[in-house]
């Protein structure tokens, strides 16, 4: 079968989250199982150069206030379909925000790539390609699925991917006609979200599937405390919702390539990255080096790090952060390094060497979120035996298996969880990984148990697949 996948982000033409790497990911998982994936995405300034090369395989005359084409090619062995239309992509800055801001016509530049992906799917490329299904991921793609029922049944089944409720697509009412959406399919049951508009809403209603990137998350989204407003708009259509966690591309996750190669048999040398790491940070932990590579966003849990880190930091630890986010936590993550020097090393950046070199090297990888759809970090510290430290929500909580009591008597624990993420919790976890850290034998089982944990993508790859297939029966 074919599979139009629709999104903002895709890994290694852009990333700013997990998203890209999920979206990069997919087209490989599932071409194993026997599908034929194309991503289909904005051709933002950076990606311009390149369109030479690639073939045109679609003309829209009117997206939007100016002409756009979808030029196909393939990239790192990825079919992929880049949507350009200058007037909507080709400017300075990120993909959702300029220097200003939020792009005043966000709306618009991701309708216009909803619209399209509708068009491919009604019509096909000019290649002759049409696919099966279209799988629509986060707001962005989210009026995918709502144009392609509004536009009549042509048995192209849809797929609604939520990778973060908290980003909803909102946009005023005024918009509706300019977005070729039917007025009469303003009312609360459809379109109309809060006196307006949200694109996601409208992928949840319309689309034949919803998924969402772990089992928890997919529970949690139907209750208050997680839906940001759509829980009743998930709970009313709970026979479609699946969750399906993500995997981790562990080609490139993967503690045996890097530079300084070691396994779960020869784990002593993962003292060698450590060493490495401390003299990039200019550290001198005695006790367990931690470490955080995340947005600092509230999301992330990251105001919760210096009401917890000082008793750690007294008991021995260390802390080695990599990140960019709100300046105020940026901030507070530099107060910190100043603080405990030789103890606590910031980087406020984005770096993806880097990042490998502190999986590699640390003993622990903190992951203290408020919400998380699912999370990747925590997977690559499984890779790499860095013992993940999580709240126990959405996809930390379907991944990791916390060193109770139980679990170290079953030989099965790979990490510590804690619950809710407050500072009082987070701090007795942190105890915790210290009093596991100082017997080395309970700490390497861990260790094991964590390396050994699957996380690649073959079991989740299994169930989209089955998904498309019993969408298509
Ligand atoms: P989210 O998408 O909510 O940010 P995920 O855990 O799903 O969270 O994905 C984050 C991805 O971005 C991971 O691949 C992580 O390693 C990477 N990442 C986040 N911040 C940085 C950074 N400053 N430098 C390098 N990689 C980063
Ligand atoms: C979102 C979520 C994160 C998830 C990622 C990929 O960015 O915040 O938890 O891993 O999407 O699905």
């Amino acid at each position: 079968g074919r599979v139009l996948s629709v999104a903002s982000e895709c890994v290694p033409l852009l990333k700013t989250g997990g998203l890209a790497d999920v979206v990069g990911a997919l087209p490989g998982a599932l071409a194993a199982e026997g599908w034929e994936m194309r991503v289909l995405m904005p051709c933002y300034r950076s990606l311009c150069w390149r369109l030479e090369g690639m073939e045109q395989v679609l003309v829209e005359e009117a997206l939007f206030g100016g002409p756009g084409r979808v030029m196909a090619g393939e990239v790192a062995g990825r079919r992929i379909l880049l949507l350009d239309a200058p007037h909507l992509y080709d400017r300075e800055g990120g993909p959702y925000a300029g220097p200003w801001g939020d792009w005043g016509d966000n709306a618009q530049r991701f309708a216009a790539l909803s619209w399209v992906a509708a068009r491919i799917a009604r019509e096909g490329l000019a290649d002759g390609w049409r696919p099966d299904i279209l799988h629509a991921h986060d707001w962005q793609a989210g009026f995918a699925p709502a144009y392609l029922a509004y536009g009549g049944n042509v048995g192209v089944r849809s797929v609604l991917t939520v990778h973060n409720i908290a980003f909803q697509g909102w946009a005023p009412a005024a918009l509706l006609s300019e977005l070729r959406l039917p007025m009469d399919e303003f009312h609360p049951a459809a379109l109309e979200y809060y006196g307006g508009l949200s694109s996601l809403k409208a992928g949840l209603v319309t689309a034949d599937h919803i998924t969402t990137v772990s089992p928890t998350y997919a529970c949690e989204l139907m209750r208050p405390e997680f839906g940001m407003g759509l829980q009743g708009v998930i709970a009313a259509r709970a026979p479609s919702v699946t969750g399906i966690l993500n995997g981790v591309d562990t080609d490139i996750w993967s503690p045996e390539a890097e530079e300084r190669p070691f396994s779960a048999r020869t784990l002593k040398r993962k003292a060698d990255s450590r060493a490495v790491l401390e003299g990039a940070f200019k550290l001198h932990v005695p006790g367990p080096l931690a470490i955080l590579v995340s947005r600092l966003t509230y999301q992330k849990g990251i105001d919760l790090i210096p009401q917890v880190l000082p008793d750690f930091i007294a008991q021995g630890g260390g802390l080695a952060v990599l990140g960019t986010g709100d300046a105020p936590l940026e901030d507070a993550m530099r107060e910190l390094e100043v603080r405990f020097p030789g103890r606590v090393g910031v980087r406020i950046g984005y770096d993806e060497g880097l990042s490998h070199l502190m999986f590699a090297g640390g003993d622990a990888v903190l992951v203290p979120s408020r919400f998380e759809p699912c999370g990747l970090t925590q997977m690559y510290g499984l890779r790499y035996g860095t013992v993940p430290v999580v709240a126990l929500t959405g996809g930390l909580a379907d991944t990791i298996i916390n060193a109770n009591p139980a679990a170290m008597a079953a030989g099965c624990a790979t990490g510590i969880t804690f619950h809710p993420a407050e500072p009082p919790a987070f701090a007795e976890a942190l105890r915790r990984l210290l009093h596991l850290h100082a017997d080395p034998a309970a700490w390497e089982k861990v260790q094991r148990n964590a390396m050994k944990h699957p996380v690649g993508w073959e079991t989740s790859a299994a169930r989209y697949a089955a998904l498309y297939r019993e969408l298509l029966a």
